[in-house]
């Protein structure tokens, strides 16, 4: 099957952030990525779909209009939420604004088993939804690994990929790998049956390979003038 992925669009009416983001050209480049992820069987977005604005109508405005392109998508299209959707908005917010495009934990799709974790939580075990966070501070408590070692040991649960929007790859710059990250990369080895985690985050990407398990981490969308998305056959 084919998958098509992209993460960080960081989608905003902001032209330039951080020197090097163009958070408004993010729509068009969203576009182009699922026009040519047509005859995908799943796409997925690996979080930040969305930037704060600081304007509360601005920010339901953008999410609307991102929302409305993930539903025009012929192939079943998802995003995870990032640190910086949890700026703008809290999970319930940004599920009524945006129905149907986060996707439910699990996904099974042609005799393969799809995971999405959420370690948008801070070490004390809070979710970031509604609340005050670092964005270095991610983690995925007890409820999160239970998820994945509950859904691994499932028969029905063959071979496995893992999606997420921070880092389990401890080779990328510190500040963006889960508190817990060793933990949980033991967790999905033991299972034998994940075969990559796919992760965004760390806007100039990284690959490696683990106890057997491929770590990659995608470049951001939202980095320059040039798009970045990827197909991948599995
Ligand atoms: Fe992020």
């Amino acid at each position: 099957m084919k998958l098509g992925l992209f993460t960080d669009p960081h989608y905003s009416s902001l032209k330039v952030t951080c020197v090097t983001r163009r958070p408004s050209l993010s729509l068009g480049k969203m576009r182009e990525a699922l026009a040519a992820m047509a005859d995908c069987d799943l796409i997925l977005c690996l979080g930040d779909l969305i930037d704060d604005c600081g304007d509360p109508v601005k920010n339901r405005e953008i999410l609307t209009q991102a929302a409305e392109l993930f539903r025009s998508s012929p192939v079943p299209a998802y995003s995870l939420m990032g640190n910086h959707d949890y700026h703008a908005f809290t999970r319930e917010a940004f599920q009524e604004t945006a129905p149907s495009v986060t996707p439910p934990p699990v996904l099974r799709l042609c005799g393969k088993t799809f995971l999405f974790p959420d370690s948008a939580y801070r070490a004390d075990g809070i979710s970031y939804s509604g609340n005050p966070f670092d964005w270095t501070d991610s983690f995925l408590p007890e409820t999160e690994l239970d998820f994945l070692r509950t859904t691994l040991a499932d028969p029905e649960t063959a071979e496995t990929f893992v999606f997420l929007h921070q880092n389990l790859d401890p080779a990328v710059e510190m500040h963006h790998i889960i508190k817990n990250a060793a933990a949980a990369r033991e967790l999905l080895a033991s299972s034998g049956k994940v075969k990559t985690v796919f992760q965004g985050h760390y806007h100039p990407g990284h690959e490696n390979e683990i106890d057997g398990i491929r770590y990659i981490t995608l470049p951001a969308m939202c980095e320059g003038e040039e798009n970045r998305y990827a197909v991948y056959e599995i």
